[in-house]
């Protein structure tokens, strides 16, 4: 921990920024990360898929890979990656006390593979408790933006999964909602629609509560 950072045994120690393609959840995190170390908290930054060496090439088969993928093997894929991420980085960090801001993570899974490809989003929780040693986040940013919105942001150059339809994203966007009335008091809906500076603000609300 670095000289004079907060202990945060009793705060959330664990966070999670998500929401559908084009949702400015990065910028977010990247704009919390620095509120907070202004604060003295000792954090990380990290993302899902691809915070390893090993699960960047996961990732990249993810957003990359031109051909058929199966659902199942989709699933798989991000839960590999997870396994991964956890062990090697998030726990540690946690660990040590450490503040962990992770861009996406189980919600993501659940809201598009569980929501929109169809699997279940309990099913998929039960494997993310498997795989992730049951770490769940102690708080959660969910972004949310209209499909039109998400779309503009995105733009022309898409991977793998931003080119899928717009009901794919429309299911995503259904889920994240959905889990936040299943979850309230870990999922915090954040309206992204608005300009940078007032999202960041109403983050910096929440942060203020629960962090410091
Ligand atoms: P990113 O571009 O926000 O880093 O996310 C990568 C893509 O992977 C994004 O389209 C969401 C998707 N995704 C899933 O479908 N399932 C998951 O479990 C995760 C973590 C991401």
């Amino acid at each position: 921990m670095k000289k004079g950072s907060k202990n945060l045994s009793k705060k959330a120690l664990f966070i999670t920024f998500e929401g559908i393609d084009g949702c400015g959840k990065s910028t977010q995190l990247d704009l919390a990360a620095k509120y907070l170390e202004t604060k003295g908290i000792d954090l990380i930054k990290t993302r899902d898929p691809g915070g390893t060496p090993l699960g960047c090439k996961i990732r990249e088969i993810l957003l990359n890979y031109d051909g058929n993928v199966a659902s199942y093997c989709e699933l798989f894929l991000y839960l590999a990656d997870r396994a991964q991420h956890v062990e090697e980085k998030i726990l540690p960090a946690l660990k040590l006390k450490k503040l962990v801001l992770c861009d996406r993570y189980v919600d993501s899974t659940m809201a598009y593979q569980g929501y929109a490809r169809g699997l279940g989003a309990e099913q998929i929780l039960n494997l993310n408790n498997i795989v992730a040693k049951s770490l769940m986040p102690d708080l959660t940013f969910v972004f949310d933006v209209s499909l039109e919105t998400s779309r503009q942001r995105v733009g022309d150059k898409k991977d793998r999964l931003e080119s899928e339809a717009d009901e794919f994203h429309k299911k995503v966007r259904e889920g994240y909602l959905d889990l936040a009335e299943k979850f309230p008091e870990r999922i915090v809906i954040i309206d992204a629609n608005k300009d940078i500076s007032e999202v960041e603000k109403n983050v910096i609300e929440v942060l203020n509560k629960r962090v410091l």
